[in-house]
C-alpha cells in the first residue's frame, strides 16, 4: 500500500479540469492507497483574497470532496492550516531553496505577469507545496500536468535536505496521467482550463446548473473542419471535448471518433453536454445534502488530528536534523 498526498486550493469554482486531472482520480486511489487529501487554504492566500470567501470556499471544497465520493473512513481529509507543521517546514525548506529555483517557476511567471505588486507568498508557493508533500512521507502525488514543475522542485528539495542533513524525507513521485492531465479552456483550447480565467466560458464548474453547462459546451471553440477527429496539435478544441467525453463516459477516443464519424460538432457537443450534466448532477445533489448535514466540520476535525500525528513526527525529525533545539515542555 502506498501513501499518497494531494491538495486542492479552495479558490474559485472547482471545475472539470480539477475534477478530471485530480479529484476523480482521488476517489479511485483511496481504494488501494493510504490517501491524504488536503484543502490547501494557505496557498489560496498567495493572491489577494477575501477572508469571508476563503472561509466559504474552504467549506464548499470539503463538501465537494465528500460529494464526489471521498470517504473519510478511507482517506484523511483535512485543512492545511489545521496542521501548523506545514508553515514551519515551509520556512525550513525556504532556507534551503535557491532564489533561482523559485524564479524559474512558470506558474509564478504567469500569475505575476503584468501585476505591479505580487506577494512574496506567491513566489515561495512551490516551497510550501514541497512542505505539504514531504511532511507526510508520501510515495506519490496525483496531480495535473501544471504541477509537474512544482513536483520536480519538491523532489530536488527532498534530495538536497537528505544529503545535507541526513535521510529525512521520502522522495515522492508525481502521478500525472497521460490523458486528462491538462484539460483545456473551452473558449481557448490552447490554454488550460483555469479557475482564474477572466472569461465565463472558459470552464465548467462542478456546481454549474445544467442550462449553464449546455450553453458553455455548445459555445466551445472548435475549428472549421467539422470532422470529429482527435488531433491535439491541429484540432485542440475538438480534441479537448473528446478527452472530456472519453474520461467522463468511460469510452475510448477511438470509439467516439467512430460513433461521430460524419456527424459534425453540433451532435458531439449536444451529447457531451448531457454526459457532463449526468456526471455532475449526482455530485450536486449529494453536495446540497452534505452542506445541510453539518457533517463537514466533524470530518475535518477528525482528519486534522490524523494528519497532525504524521506531520508532527516528520517535523520533529527535520528540526532535530537541522539543529533546531526546543526547550518547550
Ligand atoms: N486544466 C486542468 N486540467 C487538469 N488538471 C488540472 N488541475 C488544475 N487545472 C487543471 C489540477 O487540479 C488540482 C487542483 O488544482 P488547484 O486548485 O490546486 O490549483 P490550480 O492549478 O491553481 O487550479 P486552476 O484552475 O488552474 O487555478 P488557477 O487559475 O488559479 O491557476 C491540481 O492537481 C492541478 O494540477
Amino acid at each position: 500500500m502506498k501513501r499518497i498526498f494531494s491538495g486542492v486550493q479552495p479558490t474559485g469554482g472547482i471545475h472539470l479540469g480539477n475534477y478530471i486531472g485530480a479529484l476523480q482520480r482521488f476517489v479511485k486511489l483511496q481504494e488501494e492507497n493510504e490517501a491524504l487529501y488536503c484543502i490547501v487554504n494557505l496557498h489560496a492566500m498567495t493572491m489577494p483574497h477575501d477572508p469571508a470567501k476563503l472561509r466559504e470556499k474552504t467549506l464548499e471544497l470539503a463538501a465537494l470532496y465528500l460529494a464526489i465520493g471521498l470517504d473519510p473512513q478511507k482517506a484523511t481529509l483535512f485543512v492545511q492550516s489545521d496542521v501548523p507543521a506545514h508553515s514551519e517546514l515551509a520556512w525550513m525548506l525556504q532556507c534551503t531553496t535557491y532564489m533561482g529555483e523559485t524564479n524559474r517557476m512558470t506558474q509564478f511567471k504567469e500569475k505575476s505577469e503584468g501585476k505591479d505588486s505580487v506577494s512574496v507568498g506567491l513566489f515561495t508557493y512551490p516551497v510550501l507545496m514541497a512542505a505539504d508533500v514531504l511532511l507526510y512521507q508520501a510515495d506519490a502525488v496525483p496531480v495535473g500536468e501544471d504541477q509537474k514543475q512544482h513536483m520536480e522542485l519538491t523532489r530536488d528539495l527532498a534530495l538536497r535536505f537528505n544529503q545535507r542533513f541526513g535521510d529525512t524525507f521520502k522522495v515522492p513521485e508525481p502521478w500525472i496521467e497521460k490523458v486528462g492531465a491538462r484539460i483545456m479552456g473551452l473558449d481557448n483550447p490552447t490554454k488550460k482550463m483555469s479557475k482564474s480565467a477572466k472569461t465565463e466560458g472558459n470552464s465548467i464548474a462542478l456546481l454549474d446548473d445544467p442550462k449553464t453547462i449546455r450553453k458553455k459546451i455548445m459555445r466551445a471553440v472548435t475549428d472549421s473542419e467539422n470532422v470529429v477527429r482527435f488531433d491535439a496539435e491541429n484540432k485542440p478544441g475538438v480534441s479537448n471535448l473528446l478527452t472530456i467525453y472519453s474520461l467522463l463516459a468511460e469510452k475510448s477516443i477511438d470509439d467516439l471518433e467512430r460513433a461521430y464519424s460524419g456527424q459534425g460538432y453540433g451532435q458531439l457537443k449536444k451529447d457531451l453536454a448531457e454526459v457532463v450534466v449526468e456526471a455532475v448532477m449526482p455530485i450536486q445533489e449529494r453536495y446540497t445534502d452534505i452542506r445541510q448535514s453539518g457533517e463537514v466540520e466533524n470530518v475535518l476535525t477528525d482528519g486534522a488530528e490524523r494528519a497532525q500525528a504524521i506531520a508532527e513526527q516528520t517535523l520533529c525529525d527535520a528540526k532535530e536534523k537541522m539543529g533546531i533545539v526546543s526547550f518547550r515542555r
